[in-house]
């Protein structure tokens, strides 16, 4: 390769000897040459060279824009242009006219009013910054992309959960409507048979009326009063159960109150059932509705009764009771209560049925001979009178209701 001109005097020539200077640019990576005032090119090194695929012969002594005429016009003219006019450093990074690469180039004035030039293939470089920021463009339209799948999939999850929520709405609704239908259907049939108790009696008592037999009348009168009764008090039932009847608490002796029940119930429970009462001295007053503890009281008896198709035996208990931490339908409780225990050795209860027995209208029993009212109230009355109940029942073990209301101070 032929040797260049010395690049023109700089201050570092001064202590750098010329062939020192040669050594370095010939053996230095990057590509260099240098330009005089007239834009001649007055060095070219081994790099540069190889780059452009030139012999150093084509090149020293020529105008460089004559030997590139490529370069007219290109940012590298204007950089080369601009550090010899304004003696100022010029940095470009650009696609090469002369290589058709991307190249890092690097414009210094030199004193002599030329330029010397540095430059660098860059091209993998920009390739693989161009490829990351693609790839980053894409990861962006890739998580845009899912961003809109996952809202979308969000959206119809939401349909469905709206769609589930109607759907419930509805079924509660039918079950609202099935229960009210199986409670007027319930309510119908007993009132018919009072009306027809009723009726009956009212016939009867014409008839007598019309023998002038007024004993017997009196007897048919008394039966369709009694019958007019127990209407009456099923709509009481009915009332207080629709919670439209307030609770009339007064003071209440507990003993008492089940001493005067007894007929009633043997009666109810019929000669299978071996009816006891444990009935505690000294027991303390309660402050509930009466009528109430009497209906409640009357249900067990007949859950009990229902309980023992073949007989057996049924215990109503009472017995003061300071609890401690007590376990009852909903927690435990402490203080000072009054315990009515109805305890029978009927069939029981397997979970499922004791997990419903307070809902309104869960029973068990044909419509005719249950509504599913009857622990419903009860459980309304306990609660409205500050008082607990449990059920201690398991399949085959019989069952025992115990209430617990508050003593009365
Ligand atoms: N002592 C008991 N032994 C076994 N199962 C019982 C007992 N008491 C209640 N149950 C069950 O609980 C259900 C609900 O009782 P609840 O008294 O609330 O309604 P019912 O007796 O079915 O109807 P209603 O009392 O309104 O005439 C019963 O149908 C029955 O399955
Ligand atoms: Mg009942």
């Amino acid at each position: 390769m032929a040797m260049p001109d010395p690049v023109s005097s700089t201050p570092i020539e001064a202590a750098v000897p010329v062939a020192r200077l040669h050594e370095i640019l010939e053996s230095i990576s990057d590509a260099f040459y240098a330009l005089d005032a007239e834009g001649r090119v007055t060095y070219v090194n081994a790099r540069a060279l190889q780059l452009w695929n030139r012999r150093a012969a084509d090149l020293l002594g020529r105008p460089f824009t004559d030997v590139f005429p490529q370069v007219k016009g290109h940012p590298l003219e204007h950089a080369l242009i601009r550090a010899g006019a304004t003696r100022t450093a010029q940095h470009l990074e650009a696609v090469s006219p002369l290589l058709n690469r991307w190249v890092a180039t690097a414009v210094y004035p030199s004193a002599s009013g030329g330029v010397s030039v540095y430059f660098r293939d860059i091209d993998q470089r920009r390739r693989d910054e161009m490829a990351l920021r693609d790839l980053a463009g894409r990861l962006e339209e890739r998580v845009a992309e899912r961003t809109a799948e996952l809202a979308a999939a969000n959206a119809r999850l939401r349909a469905e959960i709206e769609e589930r929520t109607r759907a419930e709405v509805a079924l509660r609704q039918a079950q609202k409507m099935e229960a009210i239908g199986q409670l007027t259907g319930g309510i119908a049939h007993d009132f018919n048979n009072r009306l027809q108790a009723i009726a009956g009696a009212l016939q009867l008592l014409r008839r007598r009326l019309s023998r002038a037999d007024v004993a017997e009348a009196d007897v048919f009168a008394k039966a369709a009063l009694a019958e007019v009764e127990r209407a009456a008090a099923l709509i009481r039932r009915l009332l207080a159960f629709g919670r439209q009847r307030p609770m009339q608490a007064e003071r209440v002796e507990v003993n008492a109150l089940i001493g005067a029940m007894m007929d009633l119930v043997r009666r109810s429970v019929g000669a299978g059932v071996r009816v006891e009462t444990e009935l505690a001295e000294g027991l303390w007053p309660v402050e509930c509705d009466a009528n109430q503890l009497e209906n409640a009281l009357l249900n067990l008896c007949i859950n009990a009764r229902d309980a023992m198709p073949e007989g057996g035996r049924l215990v109503i208990a009472t017995a003061n009771a300071t609890l401690t931490d007590e376990p009852v339908q909903d927690g435990t409780v402490c203080g000072d209560f009054v315990a009515v225990r109805v305890a029978d050795s009927g069939i029981g209860m397997p979970p499922e049925v004791r997990a419903r027995v307070f809902d309104p209208f869960f029973t068990t029993k044909p419509p005719e001979r249950g509504t599913g009212l009857g622990l419903a109230m009860l459980y309304g009355f306990v609660r409205q009178a500050g008082g607990h109940v449990r059920i201690d029942s398991g399949a085959g073990t019989g069952t025992t209701v115990t209430l617990w209301l508050p003593r009365a101070g």
